[in-house]
């Protein structure tokens, strides 16, 4: 009997990935400035929310009117996901003065373990199934003692994943270097890792997107040609290498 999965939405990531994130896993989103982080976590949170399952957005790099401004502008993305609660975009700053912590501060031990308290707390409150942090790198540098990163990422993970809560970290990471993450500890305890970049092809200037890692599945290791349009992100094979191009179905 296979896995569980949780679906993209995204129709070549899902084959990519052999049918979806196995549910319950860490993903580490990562990409430079504008590689489409955002674009698809919000498209996994309307699929989601499409098929029932709520969503929670938490904003750390964005102000959650701004957010759901350029939401707005995609159509998978529909207006009564979030009026009904199926989608919910919550302000880190809004969760920080409910624990009643300074804005500028940087958070302590004991804020790394509350802060996990609260994402356990909402997501069991709320029955959610799919969340995402945009981003964790944000989080990750307001960390006092660079060790704990590893224990706040790992205790968060865990927690989640015995609530059956399939979770996207982004992660902010250099233009066109092959790096997954600013802290390198995030990589080594996310389940997946999905790398965005871009590459010059024919003169231009080409969006992609490469599973690096998938614990719990088979996948693709291809790197695909990634295209953002109001419809969301779609992919196409860079290589029509034999043997990948098969195994995902013919993509593109
Ligand atoms: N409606 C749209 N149609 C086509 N392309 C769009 C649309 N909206 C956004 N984009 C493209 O997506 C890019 C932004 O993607 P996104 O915000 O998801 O990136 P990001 O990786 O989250 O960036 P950051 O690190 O700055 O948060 C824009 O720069 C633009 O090129
Ligand atoms: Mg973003």
């Amino acid at each position: 009997m296979g896995i569980e999965r949780c679906e993209t939405g995204i129709p070549e990531l899902d084959q990519i990935l052999r049918g979806g994130i196995p549910k319950g896993n860490v993903v580490l989103l990562a990409g430079g400035s504008g590689m489409g982080k955002t674009t698809l976590t919000l498209e996994f949170l309307a699929h989601g929310a499409e098929r029932g399952q709520r969503g929670l957005f938490m904003s750390v790099t964005e102000p959650v009117q701004t957010l759901r401004r350029n939401a707005d502008e995609y159509l998978f993305m529909q207006r009564e996901y979030f009026e009904d609660g199926r989608v919910r975009l919550v302000d880190l700053r809004a969760v920080m003065q409910r624990m009643e912590m300074a804005e500028a501060s940087a958070f302590t031990f004991e804020d790394t373990a509350a802060l996990v308290e609260v994402f356990e707390s909402v997501v069991r409150e709320y029955g959610i199934k799919r969340l995402v942090v945009d981003s964790i790198t944000a989080i990750c540098q307001r960390i006092e003692d660079p060790g704990r990163i590893r224990d706040f990422v790992f205790q968060l993970g865990l927690t989640l994943s015995e609530l059956e809560c399939t979770m996207i970290l982004t992660s902010e990471t250099p233009p066109r270097k092959l790096v997954y993450s600013p802290f390198g500890v995030e990589e080594f305890i996310a389940d997946g890792i999905i790398f965005l970049s871009e590459m010059e092809r024919h003169n231009d200037l080409v969006r992609t997107l490469q599973v690096m890692k998938m614990r719990g599945t088979d996948h693709s290791r291809a790197k695909f040609m990634m295209d953002i349009s109001e419809f969301g992100i779609s992919l196409a094979p860079l290589l029509k290498k034999f043997g990948d191009t098969a195994a995902v179905g013919g993509v593109g």
